[in-house]
């Protein structure tokens, strides 16, 4: 079979990092997630003084933008692809509160998209990736060979969220982790630049009640119908 392009979107928390990593390591590809890309732009303009009085300056960040290096380097530890902005590893920072609270607005601006769109496809090019974003099978690859819509029920997603934040020692509590990720739902699904929604040649993937075994035997299925 030749390389393929695997496109998996859906909503926050719903585990598409989890899954898109296994499948990846399943098909020997490079697992490539997008979202740690806004998050390292997110980190960027904090770093470089681009918030005064909690107000992002526009101008200066699209400015910087065509300079910007984002790339993840593809021999790290445990052989997980690692973020590296402008040649620095920054998994660790951008993933800080101060990054979520700020990235839904900073991933919503054009010049941002377009940037990280033009980076995205390049990152593509050889084939042999899974992706994992909110507009990979819309926007960035709608030619891809598989598209994934990932979802699970809204209780589900927030109590493996406040697992996670519990396991970070991050005290919150269920409610709050749940109008945290239905804000971030709304946001994606609204904001006028490549919103969050599902392509029509989509195949809807629910894990509310399916383990990550069940979620690869699921995946398998696809394979194999992709081979017939
Ligand atoms: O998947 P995540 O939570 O790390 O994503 C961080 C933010 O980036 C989230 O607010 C949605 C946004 N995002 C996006 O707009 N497009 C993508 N392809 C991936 C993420």
């Amino acid at each position: 079979m030749h390389r393929l392009i695997i496109a998996v979107d859906g909503y926050s928390s719903c585990g598409k990092s989890t899954f898109a990593k296994a499948i990846a390591r399943r098909m020997g590809y490079v697992y490539i997630d997008t979202g740690a890309m806004y998050r390292a732009v997110t980190l960027f303009a904090l770093e470089q003084g681009m918030y005064g009085n909690g107000t992002l300056n526009r101008r200066r960040l699209y400015a910087a933008l065509p300079d910007l290096q984002i790339d993840f380097a593809h021999d790290g530890e445990g052989g997980q692809p690692e973020i590296r902005l402008n040649g620095k590893a920054v998994e660790d920072r951008i993933r800080s509160g101060k990054v979520a609270d700020l990235v839904s607005e900073v991933s919503a601006l054009k010049p941002v998209r377009t940037r990280m769109t033009d980076l995205q496809r390049r990152m593509g090019a050889d084939r042999g990736v899974v992706m994992d974003g909110r507009d990979i099978g819309t926007v960035i690859f709608p030619d891809a060979d598989i598209k994934i819509f990932m979802t699970a029920d809204n209780d589900v997603r927030a109590m493996r969220r406040l697992k996670e934040l519990q396991q970070k020692h991050i005290e919150t509590t269920f409610e709050e982790v749940k109008a945290n990720i239905l804000k971030r739902d709304r946001l994606d699904k609204t904001r006028k630049n490549s919103p969050l929604r599902q392509a029509e040649d989509a195949i809807v993937l629910d894990n509310s009640h399916m383990t990550p075994e069940d979620q690869m035997v699921w995946f398998e299925g696809i394979l194999q119908k992709l081979q017939a």
